[in-house]
């Protein structure tokens, strides 16, 4: 658990940069000076969503490509359209809790958000190579066993039952689960059982979570983290969820009508 607790103290201290986003966000087309350098962005007037964007790329990467600082800030690019929009309507709701995030979504609109979530699931940028966790074969088996077949004896779906045959997501709710890092990875699962992602009701990811063991959150995180992203790391098709998924995983309304 300490490791956790020092990971969550690493991203408060990145809060002075969300409120630097902020003042992006809301100053219009006031200079880009009130943002924090970033690299790759275009010089002269950026264009609108550049501007929109310019609030979360100083965290995220120019394109959505996660950062380079920080194993902790996820990639957004290339990401399902539909998730994005609804993880960014869980920060607002407080269903998924990080203060930075909520931060700085709390003054945007939905038709905002669901444009922002447009923009970086189109972004096609390559994928960085990450650190890969030190731990023994023994750990690997028991994370490559989850991911793909399940454990039967502890009701846990294999992973890619759900998050695609490839695990680069399925289209337009199903994020993939190629190219996160060891620790983003194991602090989202370990969020799941803490309750700081939660949903109402029966939640996916809260119950496949709560029934591995901590072991289990560490094996598959490593295993992930560690096993070659394929080629093509699109997400599938809405069609290659053949399955219907388990009756307690009740996915958000920000999908498919959207
Ligand atoms: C201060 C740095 C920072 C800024 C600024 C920031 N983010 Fe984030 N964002 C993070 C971190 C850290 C996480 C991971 C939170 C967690 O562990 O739950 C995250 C998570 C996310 C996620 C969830 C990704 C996933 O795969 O589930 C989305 C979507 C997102 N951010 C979008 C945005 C958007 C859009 C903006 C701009 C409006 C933005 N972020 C600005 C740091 C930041
Ligand atoms: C029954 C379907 C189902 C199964 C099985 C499943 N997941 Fe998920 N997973 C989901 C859903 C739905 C989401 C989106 C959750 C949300 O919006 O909070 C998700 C999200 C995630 C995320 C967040 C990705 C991100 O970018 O933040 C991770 C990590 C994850 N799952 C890991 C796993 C692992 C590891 C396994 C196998 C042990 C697994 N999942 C099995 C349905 C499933």
């Amino acid at each position: 658990m300490n490791r956790f607790v020092s990971l969550r103290r690493r991203l408060c201290r990145q809060a002075p940069r969300a409120a630097f986003a902020l003042l992006a966000l809301g100053m219009g087309h006031a200079p880009m000076a009130a943002t924090p350098p970033q690299a790759g962005a275009a010089p002269g007037i950026p264009d609108t969503m550049q501007q929109r964007v310019a609030a979360c790329t100083s965290c995220h990467g120019a394109h959505g490509e996660g950062s380079p600082d920080s194993v902790a800030i996820p990639r957004l690019a290339g990401k399902p359209a539909g998730y994005l929009l609804q993880q960014l309507e869980y920060f607002q709701s407080g269903q998924r809790r990080h203060a930075p995030m909520e931060y700085v979504v709390r003054q945007l609109g939905p038709a905002y958000l669901r444009d922002i979530a447009g923009y970086f699931a189109k972004q096609d940028v390559p994928y960085r190579k990450l650190p890969v966790p030190a731990v023994s074969a023994d750990t690997l088996r028991r994370g490559e066993q989850l991911v793909l077949r399940g454990d039967s004896t502890r009701g846990v779906p294999s992973c890619v039952s759900c998050h695609g045959a490839r695990l680069t997501g399925v289209e337009p709710m199903m994020p993939g689960l190629m190219g996160l890092s060891y620790d983003y990875l194991d602090t989202q699962l370990v969020s799941w059982r803490t309750r700081q992602r939660a949903a109402e009701g029966p939640y996916c990811m809260g119950v496949v979570a709560n029934r591995m063991r901590e072991s289990d959150i560490t094996a598959v995180s490593a295993w992930l983290a560690s096993h070659e992203p394929p080629a093509d790391m699109h997400p599938a098709p809405a069609s290659a969820q053949t399955e219907p998924l388990p009756g307690w995983c009740v996915m958000g309304k920000s999908g498919a009508d959207r």
